[in-house]
């Protein structure tokens, strides 16, 4: 991998607009495949699973998770594979079919912009673009190594009729280009019939209780006790894990650990988060709408403007403000690092106009 920023000095480089986003069209093995090509993935937070040196990724600082994305041309498959850890897909643009099982037929799932999936570790999982070419998934791996990509059959022995071959390490073998050909036992192989049969087989029933259609549900309009203040008012979806709200009981959609919860917030025109921290890192990522983020010590706050598909990284600890600075309703979603509830901390002025003790 190659980094465009190994230690991150300031908080601009924290924030990473869709701008800075960069593609790489060979990150793996299977885009060398016919009818497999053009996937775009990106690596954005963290190196992801990404078998190709060549993939740039924006922050390499950990965070508990890889936040990454990927778009593919209408009509390409992003092949089947499983992962070691938690997969979690926002779609953000374009109509998506999800397929799964170790032959891709234990059921199907049509996600639209704003759909969450959560796909079970240990499952065999592929995807293709059904709508428009203007897609993109935003894409979240558990862990700050989440390991390599096992491949289905057909990909490893497909791969090897070209001369491409991936290491135990993931590392790709490419023979045309010079790469010597090391012993058989240094390659991944095909699974054999007894390992195949130890992947998941999830029923249609089950994924499709780790999928967040977003017009099926409403948030919650009392999660954080800012919403009470000018400029606190906001709805929370509880998408995956304890998450980082306030007051209620709230379940998220998905519970088991991923490594990181996940929720969104939706607010109107000045709304937000009046100012607090966490103590856990966590990353923005803007769904819709413009907003602002200022963020910063104490008489050194520093704020960003962003809009659809920026992400931002929000040190744990650091006091920040969010506010909806657009002319229309902004969605925001919030990946909180780690599998606790990440307990939210108001700024000493906020705390005075809640009445309670920061
Ligand atoms: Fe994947």
């Amino acid at each position: 991998m190659t980094s465009a920023s190994n230690t991150l000095h300031t908080l601009a480089e924290r924030v990473v607009r869709k701008a800075d986003y960069v593609p790489c069209a060979e990150a793996f093995v299977d885009t060398r495949l016919p009818g497999r090509e053009g996937k775009m993935n990106y690596c954005i937070i963290g190196p992801g699973v990404a078998e190709n040196e060549k993939q740039v990724v924006n922050i390499v600082e950990p965070h508990g998770f890889n936040v990454g994305g990927v778009s593919l041309p209408t009509g390409k498959i992003n092949s089947l594979h499983s992962h070691v850890t938690a997969e979690v897909f926002i779609i953000f643009r374009g109509e998506w079919r999800f397929f799964w099982g170790y032959d891709g037929k234990d059921g199907e799932a049509i996600l639209k912009p704003g759909d969450v999936i959560s796909i079970p570790t240990g499952t065999f999982r592929a995807f293709e673009s059904v709508g428009s070419d203007d897609n993109f998934m935003l894409s979240f791996l558990g862990e700050d190594d989440p390991g390599f990509v096992t491949w289905a059959n057909d990909v490893i022995e497909g791969a090897a009729e070209f001369g491409f071959y991936l290491r135990h390490d993931s590392s790709l073998v490419d023979v045309n280009n010079g790469d010597v050909m090391p012993q058989a036992s240094d390659l991944m192989q095909p699974l054999s019939e007894a390992e195949l049969l130890k992947y998941n087989r999830t029923s249609l029933a089950e994924m499709q209780a780790r999928v967040y259609n977003v017009d099926q549900f409403q948030g919650h309009a009392e999660a954080f006790r800012d919403v009470a203040l000018d400029g606190g008012k906001k709805l929370y979806h509880s998408l995956i894990g304890e998450g980082c709200h306030e007051l209620g009981e709230i379940q998220a959609r998905v519970l088991n650990p991923h490594s990181f919860s996940l929720g969104a917030i939706v607010a109107e025109t000045g709304n937000g988060f009046l100012r607090h921290k966490y103590d856990v890192k966590q990353v923005l990522v803007v769904g819709e709408g413009q907003w602002k983020i200022t963020m910063g010590a104490d008489g050194e706050e520093e704020s960003f403007e962003v809009g659809p598909e920026d992400t931002i990284s929000v040190p744990a600890g650091m006091y920040r403000r969010i506010e909806n600075i657009g002319d229309e309703r902004g969605v925001l979603y919030v990946a909180s690092s780690g599998d606790l509830h990440a307990g939210i901390s108001w700024a000493p002025e906020v705390g005075d106009s809640l009445g309670v003790s920061v």
